[in-house]
């Protein structure tokens, strides 16, 4: 009889959908503080009133959409007065996508036609507010993808001046970005500013002793005892120090695990990981990148070609010039943008006996992959 080719009944993990990136694990630490507000500013909608408006910032991997998730998932199963709707802004980035969706949290269904106007929508969901004495309370998840031309401020409108059509009606947003020095007063009109008041959460990067404990605990559940040694653990647990992304040690240890039965092991060697990590390391990168703006996205992408075709260091004064005519900009903006990937760890920038704000610059990334994301 022919070898089975798929299927083999040999398998290391115990439960290989917690490795997932999208598991919603049950043990969530290290996050009381940020869960603790989040609750305090749901309060007054359990009780009919406006909810605190909500800014989460932090890079990526720090946990806002668990935590988004595990409060609104709380409302859904413990009250009736709270309509909670979580909008992934990189899917429903138009103002129509997102009443849609809007109107799917409430109705439980999607509009019954896609030639809806946006105002029909509205009248629906603010009407069914009203008889239902409900509150809305509407999370936009990565809201940076929608702040060019404007679509976050024409969202943000009609949601906080709901009352306005609709007496009686309350509502509240929350935020969540991943570009750590988003200024909303900058992208947000005074109006849509003055009414949303948004109250700042700050989700910091997990260090080690976090990330170890919150692996610790995948691992616990993934795979059965013995598969990654204490060693192999240390492996993964600084690779993803490295990274710098939560994600990135999550993945590794689903992908170690799948080169070990690829190879017929019983364990993780250090070849699984180190084969594992030249995927899954571009986890960051990935979602890094899917966080700028374009114009941040083709400076990224000429630095990288820079870096590529320079075999001198890179000095920032050097790029600007070099990359100017594509990405034009003043060198203050071009600054900005650098501090930018700096903090979203995309970039090294070390200043060394190089007066004013020049500095040197490093990719963190291969400059190959980089290009490659930024689109070519
Ligand atoms: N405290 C934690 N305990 C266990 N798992 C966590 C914790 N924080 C985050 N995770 C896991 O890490 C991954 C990333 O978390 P999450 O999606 O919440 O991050 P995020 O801050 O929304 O990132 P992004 O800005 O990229 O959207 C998820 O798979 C999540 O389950
Ligand atoms: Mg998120």
């Amino acid at each position: 009889m022919r070898d089975r080719l798929l299927m083999s009944d040999q398998t290391l993990f115990r439960d290989r959908d917690v490795c997932e990136l999208s598991h919603i694990p049950d043990v969530f630490n290290y996050r009381e503080a940020q869960l603790n507000e989040m609750a305090f500013a749901v309060g007054p909608a359990l009780h009919g009133a406006r909810p605190i408006n909500l800014l989460l910032k932090g890079i990526p991997g720090t946990g806002k959409t668990s935590s988004v998730e595990r409060i609104f998932d709380e409302l859904s199963y413990t009250t009736r007065r709270v309509v909670p709707v979580h909008v992934n802004c990189q899917f429903d980035h138009t103002q129509f996508m997102i009443f849609a969706r809007i109107f799917h949290g409430v109705f439980g269904h999607t509009p019954p036609t896609t030639g809806l106007s946006i105002r029909r929508l509205m009248n629906e969901i603010g009407n069914a507010l009203v008889t239902r004495q409900q509150v809305l309370l509407v999370c936009l998840d990565d809201a940076h993808f929608i702040q060019a031309e404007g679509v976050l401020n024409h969202v943000l409108y009609p949601i906080l001046r709901l009352y306005e059509g609709f007496p009686g009606v309350r509502s509240g947003v929350f935020l969540t970005v991943s570009n750590i020095d988003t200024d909303l007063k900058k992208v947000l009109d005074p109006s849509v500013m003055s009414v949303l008041q948004p109250t700042e959460i700050y989700f910091p990067p997990y260090n080690e002793e976090e990330v170890r404990g919150i692996l610790q605990e995948r691992v616990r559940r993934a795979v059965y005892p013995g598969v990654i040694s204490s060693e192999m653990f240390d492996l993964i647990v600084e690779k993803t120090m490295i990274s710098g992304d939560l994600r990135v040690g999550i993945d590794l240890i689903r992908r170690s695990v799948l080169n070990a039965e690829k190879h017929a092991r019983q364990s993780v060697v250090p070849g699984d990981v180190d084969a594992a990590y030249e995927i899954s390391r571009y986890i960051h990168l990935e979602s890094s990148v899917r966080a700028l703006s374009r114009d941040e996205k083709k400076l990224l992408g000429q630095i990288a070609s820079y870096s590529r075709d320079e075999e001198r260091m890179m000095t920032s004064g050097a790029v600007f010039n070099a990359v100017r005519e594509e990405v034009p900009m003043g060198y203050t903006v071009f600054y900005e943008r650098l501090r930018k990937f700096e903090q979203l760890r995309l970039i090294n920038l070390y200043s060394r006996r190089m007066g004013g704000r020049t500095r040197e610059i490093s990719l963190r990334y291969d400059a190959e992959k980089v290009a490659e994301e930024c689109g070519g």
